[in-house]
């Protein structure tokens, strides 16, 4: 039988006007969609574009409340969001996806944990740390990597620790501590699951960090892996979205350590740096398939349709204040390079201002354009008077 749906199809509200943001208002336009975008910042990268902005702060349970008064369906970009004002609206009838309670679940890192390890999916040993010591660091052994239990992103929050020479780096939060992993890879599955219950995952992608940032540096789609590795990640990665009966798009970050185990390191209930690469190189990017997944229309194709490397440009160290961007022609010249800016409109250091994705036949010349990239400095988002 033909479906039958309004026009425009849905309004959507998003709480976070960053980058992610954006890009879901842009899907949402191509969709049929209107938006509305909860950001304390008038001008965010998303309500510039959004059909409407509500400046407001994400814990503000009265303009939460507002927003969901003029949307049909709830959602968001990031996980650091009230999550209680959530829960109310969905018991009274708001649409909200993914719930409140897969948010609850993930917004504690112990909780998401234990979650993951009483649904039989393999995570780094841990234990929960009240107020941070020596002696139980000591205990359970070096390496280990400290955890905030809240509100970490970016790598802040998370405190490596190789020998006990360095536990004055600890953090002095309720936090948890795990193994360190020594790793071979770091590789992400994404997994839309729609309110149907229908699922998709996208190919696992290869994340290469900054080396003492513990932020995403490369991205490589797809991962450099075996097919073994491949379908544990793949099916690891279901079967955790399936455990939280999630709705929505699901970054499931993932070790591959030495000897080829996957063990699950976090994820996020939205949609995720390691997929910025699908809004050109996969049928349908991260951004429409999340829409597609809330509203519950079918899901997109998920296909790759070119191998593709992605970095982030960030904020220059040592330069804040009104972006100019240096060596721009110059890559843009280069063949296969597509750039996003997030309409920022301060820089400050190591701040997320845009993306390159470069789609290349051969994923080992995606790969050495964008280190190139790097390399030489291309591409830079400094301030006008360079401080
Ligand atoms: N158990 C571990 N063993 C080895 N390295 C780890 C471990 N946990 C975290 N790391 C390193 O620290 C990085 C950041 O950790 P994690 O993803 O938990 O923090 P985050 O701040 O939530 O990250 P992000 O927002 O960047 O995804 C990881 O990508 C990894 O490089
Ligand atoms: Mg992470």
């Amino acid at each position: 039988m033909t479906t039958i749906h309004p026009y425009p199809l849905a309004r959507v509200g998003l709480i976070g006007g960053g980058q992610l943001g954006r890009m879901i208002v842009k899907a949402a336009k191509r969709l049929g969609c209107t938006s509305v975008v909860l950001d304390p910042v008038e001008g965010s990268p998303a309500g510039q574009i959004a059909t409407r902005q509500i400046v407001g702060d994400y814990h503000d349970a009265g303009k939460i409340r507002q927003l969901a008064a003029d949307c049909d369906v709830l959602t968001f970009e990031l996980e650091d969001i009230a999550a209680d004002t959530l829960a109310e609206l969905e018991a009274e009838g708001h649409p909200v996806h993914p719930s409140a309670s897969v948010l609850k679940v993930i917004q504690d890192k112990l909780t998401q944990k234990r979650f993951l390890q009483d649904h039989g999916i393999p995570t780094p040993e841990l234990e929960e740390v009240l107020s941070p010591e020596l002696e139980p660091f000591r205990t359970f052994g070096f390496p280990l990597v400290q955890k905030a239990r809240r509100g970490g992103y970016d790598g802040r929050g998370v405190a490596v620790m190789v020998t006990e020479a360095v536990f004055d780096k600890c953090l002095p939060v309720p936090s948890l501590i795990e193994r360190f992993v020594d790793r071979a890879k770091e590789i992400a599955v994404l997994v839309a699951r729609s309110t149907t219950g229908e699922i998709k995952t996208y190919p696992a992608v290869e994340m290469c960090m900054h080396p003492g940032e513990n932020l995403l540096d490369l991205l490589l789609a797809p991962a450099d892996i075996d097919d073994a590795v491949r379908e544990q990640a793949e099916e690891i990665a279901i079967r955790t979205v399936e455990a939280l009966q999630g709705v929505g798009i699901f970054g499931v970050e993932m070790f591959v350590d030495k000897g080829g185990r996957v063990l699950v390191n976090e994820v996020a209930p939205r949609t995720h740096n390691s997929g910025h690469h699908t809004i050109e190189a996969n049928v349908t990017d991260q951004f429409e398939q999340h829409l597609r997944a809330i509203l519950g229309l079918p899901l997109g194709s998920t296909e790759t349709l070119s191998p593709a490397a992605m970095i982030n440009l960030l904020g220059m160290p040592g330069e804040s204040g009104k972006p100019v961007l240096r060596g721009l022609d110059e890559t843009l010249s280069i063949p296969g390079v597509c750039l996003h800016l997030y309409g920022k409109a301060i820089t400050s250091p190591f701040r997320k201002m845009g993306h390159i994705t470069i789609l290349d036949r051969d994923i080992a010349m995606a790969m050495a354009k964008a280190k190139a990239l790097r390399v030489r400095d291309t591409i830079e988002i400094g301030s006008e008077d360079g401080l």
